[in-house]
C-alpha cells in the first residue's frame, strides 16, 4: 500500500512528522500518521440461518472481537453445507459488525475516511445511520468518506457493516466470511494526496542512472482555491537521494495531477535475490505548513518477457519458479495475518520459489508488501470468472455493474509494487472460446493499459491451443479443441497456459510473436507422509483416474510419491523438466504452493481441503518439496523417503532427491545397496529394497568426498512429544504468532512417521491458541480448539500474543506420552 507510513520513516522525517494517537491530529508544523488501524473492539453478530430476518435490533446478541475476522472458520464441517466440499464444507451466512468510536474535536476540519482491505462478500456500510455504499466483490479494497456524517468530540459515532455471504455456492474454493482483512481509518488535511494517489515509474534504468517519474493526484477539499507546494524526497534506506519541488494551484473542491521527475545515480536495482527498495516521500505544504505527507515504497528494475530468452530482469535471464496461492492461511482460515503470510512465503523461499500468483483474485495488500521486501515475481490476478459464472451465486452476477471499477481499483492500488510483473485479467474464463472472450479480453486489457503501461497483461487459459488426443498422455474432456479466441484476440502481451504441458515446447510455432508463461501447472496430488506400500509406476501411471471423477468417494489419501495428478495436469518432475529445458519458456506457477481449504478434487466428503500443495495445510513440506529445493536452490540437498516401518520382506521403493553430488550410496543396516546417480534429465533416483527393520542411510558424494548423509530409522512405539517453535520471541502486539510444530517420537527420539495420537495443548501466560492443524485433508476436527489428532507424526499449534509482554509456556501432551513444553517470550 502506498499510503503506509512506516515507523522508520517517522524517525527519518521527524522534522516533518509528529505521530499522534488513534485518529491523528495536526498542529501547525506537523502531520499525523494518516492511516491508523481500525481493527480493535468490534461487535459481531451472526444470523444463524439464511431464513433469519437480516436486520439487527435491540435484542441482537453481540460478541466483541478484533478484526481481521473469518466467521466460517469458527463453524463445524458440514457434509450438507451449501458451500459444498469445494467451499471447504464450512458455512457462509450473514454477519453484522458494529463499532462505536469518537473523533477528536480538532479533526472536524479534516477529512476522515474508512478503508477496508477486503470483506467477503457483499458488504454494506453505514455510519451514524447514513448508508455509505455496498461492495459485492469479496477481494477488492474499498473506502468511504465519513467526514460529512461524523460527530466530533465526546459524542459517539457508530459504524455498521453487513456482510452477506449467505447465497451459496459462490466460490470454487474456501472463501471465508466477514471482514477478513485489515480496516484502517485515514485522517488528512483537506488538502491532501488522493487515495492511492501516487504512481511511480522508472522509465529509464541503467547501472549508471535511473529516471523516476511520479504522477501525483493532489486533492483540494477546501471551499477555496489553494496553492500547494509538493516536495517529493527519494530515500534509499535512511539516506536522502534526491528531492523535487512543484507548486500547484488547485481550484476549490477539485483535484490536479502533477508530474515530478527525478534521477537516481548508480541505482541499486530490485531483483529476486536482493530486493532493494526506495521510498518516495511526498510532502504537501500549505502556506508553509505541512498539510500532508505520503510514502510510496518502490523499486528500480527493468524487465521484459523475451520471445527467445523468457523473462529478463535487469538484463539477466531469470526463470520464474512460481507457485499459485489461495488466500486462506490454513487453520486461521481467511482472517489475514501478516506473520502467517510471511511464514508461508518463507517456507516457499526455502524451497527455491521466486514467484507468486495471487490466484484467482486481488490479494491482501500486505502480501505485496512482503513480496516487495522478499523478492517474489508476482502475477496479480483480477478474476476467476467474467460475465459467465462457474457457480450459481458467484461474481458473474455483478460483472456488468462492477468489473470496470474493481479492475481499476486493483491496478491503481497495486501498480507501485516492484514485485508485481504481470496483470492477469482472468483464470480459465468460460468465454475464452467465444467471440465474447476476445471482446471482453480487449476491454479489460485496455482498462489495465490506461492505468499502467509498464507491465504486460496475460490471462490463464486452458489451454490457449488445442491439445489433441495423441499429444495428451491421457484423454480428458476439454473444450480446447475449439479455437481459443482470447488467446488470438491481441489483448494479451503474454500467452498464459494453464496446464497443457504437451504443447509448451511448440509455443514458438503456435504463437511466434507473443511470449510464454505457464500461469498454472501440475495439479499433482499428494498427502504428506502417506506412502503406497510400493510405488508401482505401472499401477499408478498415468493416474488413478479410472475412478469416477466427482462421483463417489474413491479414498482419501494419495501417495507422497510424485505420480498422481489431475488429468489436465502433470507430475512435478515432468512439468519442471520441460520448463527447465527451453529458454523461451519464461517460467511456471505450480498449482499450488500450499494446500488450501476446499476443493479436495477429485475427492468428495469426507475430504474438505485440497491435495495439490507442495506443502500441506499446516505448513509441513511434502516430499516433493525437496525435489524443488534440489533444483531451485544453492543449498546442498539429500532427501530420502518413505519412512522405515514396513512388513518384513516387503519390497519398498526408496527415492532420493539430491544435488551437488556425483552419486548417492544407500546402506541398509550398514550393508551397501549400491550407488546410483541421476541419468539424463532424471530428477530422482530409486532403489527397490527388501524391507528389514533398522537404519536406512544415504550418503551423497562428489569427487569421492561426502556432501551429505541422511538416515531414516525404524521407529518403536510412540513415547514422547517434541515441540519446537518457529520463533520463541514474538511481539506483544496482539497479532504476532509463534508456529509450534509437535513431532511424535519413540523413547529414543526417533520420529514416529505413522503415529496419529491426539495432542492436547495448554498455554500459561499472555498468549492464546488461535489454530490447530495436522494437514489432514479428511480431518473434521475444528481448527479452533485446544486439541487435534496428529497426521503421520506431526501436528501444529499456532499461538498468538496479547498486547501484554511476558513469558508464555506452551505444553503439548498426549495420553501415555511424555509431554513437551516450549517457552516463549512476548515483547
Ligand atoms: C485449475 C483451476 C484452479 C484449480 C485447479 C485444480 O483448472 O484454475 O483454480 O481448480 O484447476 O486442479
Amino acid at each position: 500500500m502506498t499510503q503506509y507510513t512506516k515507523p522508520f520513516f517517522a524517525l527519518t522525517a521527524l522534522a516533518l512528522l509528529l505521530l499522534t494517537g488513534a485518529c491523528g491530529s495536526k498542529n501547525n508544523n506537523a502531520i499525523a500518521n494518516r492511516k491508523v488501524s481500525f481493527n480493535s473492539n468490534w461487535q459481531f453478530h451472526l444470523n444463524d440461518s439464511i431464513k433469519d430476518n437480516d436486520t439487527i435490533g435491540t435484542a441482537t446478541q453481540w460478541r466483541t472481537l478484533n478484526l481481521p475476522h473469518d466467521w466460517s472458520i469458527e463453524g463445524s464441517f458440514d457434509e450438507h453445507s451449501p458451500a459444498g466440499t469445494g467451499g471447504g464444507a464450512l458455512n457462509g451466512g450473514l454477519g453484522w459488525y458494529k463499532k462505536s468510536f469518537t473523533v477528536e474535536a480538532k479533526d472536524s476540519a479534516k477529512v476522515t475516511t474508512i478503508l477496508f482491505d477486503g470483506a467477503y462478500c457483499n458488504s454494506s456500510v453505514w455510519v451514524n445511520g447514513h448508508f455509505l455504499g455496498m461492495r459485492p466483490n469479496g477481494y477488492i479494497s474499498f473506502r468511504y468518506n465519513l467526514t460529512p456524517y461524523l460527530n466530533y468530540g465526546d459524542k459517539k459515532n457508530e459504524i455498521i457493516v453487513k456482510v452477506d455471504n449467505s447465497k451459496q455456492p459462490n466460490s470454487r474454493w474456501y472463501s471465508g466470511s466477514g471482514i477478513y482483512r485489515n480496516v484502517w481509518l485515514e485522517t488528512t488535511d483537506k488538502l491532501h494526496i488522493a487515495a492511492n494517489g501516487t504512481f511511480v515509474t522508472t522509465p529509464q534504468v541503467s547501472a549508471e542512472k535511473a529516471t523516476i517519474n511520479l504522477q501525483i493526484i493532489i486533492k483540494n477539499e477546501y471551499a477555496e482555491e489553494k496553492t500547494a507546494k509538493v516536495i517529493t524526497t527519494i530515500y534509499k534506506d535512511d539516506s536522502e537521494v534526491t528531492s523535487v519541488e512543484t507548486e500547484v494551484k488547485i481550484p476549490a473542491n477539485s483535484d490536479k495531477t502533477i508530474t515530478q521527475d527525478a534521477a537516481v545515480n548508480n541505482p541499486v536495482l530490485w531483483n529476486v535475490e536482493t530486493p532493494e527498495l526506495y521510498r518516495a516521500v511526498t510532502a504537501v505544504k500549505l502556506d508553509g505548513d505541512m498539510a500532508d505527507s505520503y510514502e510510496t515504497p518502490f523499486g528500480i528494475r527493468e524487465f521484459k518477457f523475451d520471445l527467445d530468452k523468457g523473462f529478463i530482469l535487469n538484463g539477466k535471464q531469470v526463470k520464474i519458479k512460481g507457485v499459485c496461492l489461495h488466500h486462506d492461511l490454513g487453520a486461521l482460515g481467511s482472517a489475514f495475518n501478516t506473520r502467517a503470510m510471511e511464514r508461508q512465503l518463507e517456507i516457499m523461499r526455502e524451497m527455491g520459489v521466486n514467484g507468486i500468483r495471487t490466484s484467482h483474485n486481488p490479494p491482501a495488500p500486505e502480501l505485496l508488501d512482503l513480496c516487495d521486501k522478499m523478492g517474489f515475481i508476482v502475477m496479480d490476478e483480477a478474476y476467476d470468472m467474467w460475465a459467465q459464472g462457474k457457480n450459481p451465486y458467484d461474481y458473474s452476477k455483478n460483472w456488468d455493474k462492477w468489473h470496470k471499477t474493481d479492475l481499476e481499483d486493483l491496478i491503481i492500488r497495486d501498480r507501485n509494487h516492484p514485485s508485481v510483473f504481470m496483470w492477469s485479467i482472468g483464470n480459465e474464463i468460460p468465454e475464452q472460446w467465444s467471440d465474447k472472450g476476445a471482446e471482453i479480453g480487449r476491454e479489460l486489457s485496455a482498462i489495465v493499459k490506461a492505468l499502467d503501461k509498464t507491465r504486460p497483461v496475460t490471462a490463464a487459459m486452458n489451454p490457449p491451443v488445442a491439445v489433441n488426443a495423441t499429444e495428451a498422455s491421457i484423454q480428458f474432456v476439454n473444450t480446447a479443441d475449439k479455437p481459443n479466441s482470447l488467446a488470438a484476440s491481441g489483448a494479451l502481451d503474454i500467452i498464459g497456459y494453464n496446464y497443457a504441458h504437451q504443447v509448451w515446447a511448440k509455443h514458438k510455432i503456435n504463437f511466434p510473436k507473443v511470449a510464454f508463461i505457464a500461469t498454472e501447472t501440475t495439479s499433482a496430488l499428494q498427502t504428506r507422509g502417506y506412502y503406497d506400500e510400493k510405488s508401482d509406476v505401472e499401477k499408478l501411471w498415468p493416474v488413478r483416474w479410472d475412478i469416477p471423477f466427482y462421483d463417489g468417494n474413491p479414498g482419501n489419501t494419495v501417495s507422497a510419491y510424485d505420480q498422481t495428478h489431475a488429468p489436465w495436469g502433470s507430475t512435478h518432475e515432468d512439468t519442471w523438466r520441460i520448463i527447465k529445458k527451453h529458454d523461451y519458456l519464461a517460467g511456471m506457477y505450480i498449482w499450488t504452493g500450499f494446500d488450501y481449504i476446499g476443493e479436495p478434487t477429485p475427492y468428495l466428503w469426507p475430504s474438505i481441503s485440497s491435495y495439490f500443495g507442495v506443502v500441506d495445510l499446516a505448513g509441513f513440506p511434502k516430499d516433493v518439496y525437496y525435489m524443488y529445493q534440489s533444483e531451485w536452490t544453492d543449498k546442498d540437498v539429500l532427501h530420502i523417503f518413505p519412512h522405515w516401518n514396513w512388513k518384513a520382506g516387503q519390497e519398498v521403493d526408496v527415492w532420493a532427491y539430491y544435488n551437488h553430488a556425483d552419486e548417492v550410496e544407500l546402506y541398509l543396516n550398514g550393508k551397501s545397496l549400491g550407488k546410483k546417480s541421476k541419468q539424463g534429465d532424471e530428477l530422482h533416483i530409486m532403489w527397490s529394497v527388501k524391507y528389514e527393520p533398522g537404519t536406512l542411510k544415504a550418503v551423497s558424494r562428489k569427487g569421492g568426498k561426502v556432501v551429505l548423509e541422511k538416515e531414516i530409522k525404524t521407529v518403536g512405539a510412540p513415547a514422547q512429544l517434541k515441540a519446537t517453535a518457529d520463533r520463541t520471541e514474538i511481539k506483544a502486539d496482539g497479532t504476532d504468532l509463534s508456529f509450534i510444530t509437535v513431532d511424535i517420537q519413540d523413547a529414543n527420539g526417533i520420529f514416529a512417521a505413522t503415529a496419529n495420537n491426539e495432542i492436547t495443548f495448554s498455554v500459561k501466560g499472555n498468549a492464546k491458541i488461535v489454530g490447530v492443524c495436522s494437514g489432514d485433508p479428511v480431518s473434521h476436527e475444528p481448527y479452533k480448539g485446544n486439541k487435534h489428532t496428529a497426521l503421520n507424526g506431526k501436528c501444529l499449534v499456532i499461538i498468538q500474543s496479547t498486547d501484554k509482554a511476558g513469558k508464555v509456556e506452551v505444553t503439548a501432551s498426549a495420553n501415555g506420552l511424555k509431554a513437551s513444553t516450549v517457552n516463549l517470550t512476548t515483547k
